[in-house]
């Protein structure tokens, strides 16, 4: 029987390599994005999540008709300037909360209402979201906010499994500013970053795809709406230096 899945955020990164991975493995792959989506396969809607209006009709027809969906990511993020909170400005904090955070609220909302099975939703959160390393301000308070969202709503969604996962270091668009532009003096957690790229420590997004595929079925041994960071399950070295144990 044909699988189904929904991804936010596939016309770059993470989203688009679990758009193509799951593609591979022949699952029916639908998303969303503003820019298009080069593959061929994918349902693909643009739109823009924060667009509160536009939104469920773009969902309606993405979606609305299918008799269930075995997985739904909610991937579509900003990561936002690094910098110093006490210097960044309200309106930049608010613009990576919205994509973050309320876009991911407005969706949820909508696959309530929808009311049909979905077996599991993977909520894309980050390590940022616990380590509070000093330049993440918006970014890391969104994903915490993300990781709270997902406990919430895992009171609500009877029948589905919920989480929200840090998926570990991936070579994207995002990581180009990480590694590129940020002052990795006045932000010295961009040096792990920098080191890690080119490594396994950071694959590509195919091949961060693979891995958050390969641990769906034991996220889903956990308790719903809990917060896991995919190095946890796949790289408890790695997980314990970052945290520091
Ligand atoms: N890269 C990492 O190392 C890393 C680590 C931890 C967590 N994450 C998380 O992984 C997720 C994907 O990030 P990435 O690294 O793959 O970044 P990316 O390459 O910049 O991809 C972000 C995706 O989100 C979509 N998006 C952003 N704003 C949107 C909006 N308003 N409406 C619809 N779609 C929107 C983008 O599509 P359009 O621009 O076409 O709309 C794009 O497809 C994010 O949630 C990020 O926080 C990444």
């Amino acid at each position: 029987m044909t699988r189904h899945a929904f991804i936010t955020g596939v016309s770059s990164g993470l989203g688009h390599g679990l758009a193509e991975y799951l593609g591979q493995q022949q699952w029916s792959v639908h998303g969303c994005s503003r820019r298009d989506c080069d593959l061929p396969a994918v349902h693909h809607a643009r739109c823009d999540l924060t667009d509160y209006s536009a939104l469920p009709g773009a969902l309606e027809g993405l979606i609305g008709d299918l008799p269930a969906l075995d997985l739904v990511v909610l991937n579509a993020g900003v990561l936002g300037e690094i910098r110093d909170i006490s210097s960044t400005p309200m309106a930049d904090m608010k613009q990576v909360m919205e994509i973050n955070v309320w876009a991911n609220k407005a969706v949820l909302d909508w696959l309530h209402a929808w009311g049909r099975p979905i077996r599991q939703i993977v909520m894309i959160s980050s390590g940022a979201a616990v380590l509070g390393n000093k330049g993440w301000g918006g970014y890391a308070l969104s994903k915490s906010a993300l990781n709270m969202l997902a406990k919430l709503y895992a009171h609500e969604f009877a029948g589905t499994h919920i989480s929200a996962l840090a998926p570990g270091i991936i070579d994207t668009a995002m990581m180009d500013h990480l590694c590129d532009e940020a002052d990795a003096d006045a932000f010295p957690a961009l040096r792990r970053l920098r080191e890690a790229r080119g490594t396994e420590i950071m694959p590509g997004p195919l091949g961060a795809a693979e891995k958050i595929v390969s641990v769906l079925a034991s996220l889903r041994e956990r308790p719903s709406g809990e917060f896991v960071d995919i190095r946890e399950i796949l790289a408890p070295e790695l997980f314990a230096q970052l945290h520091g144990r």
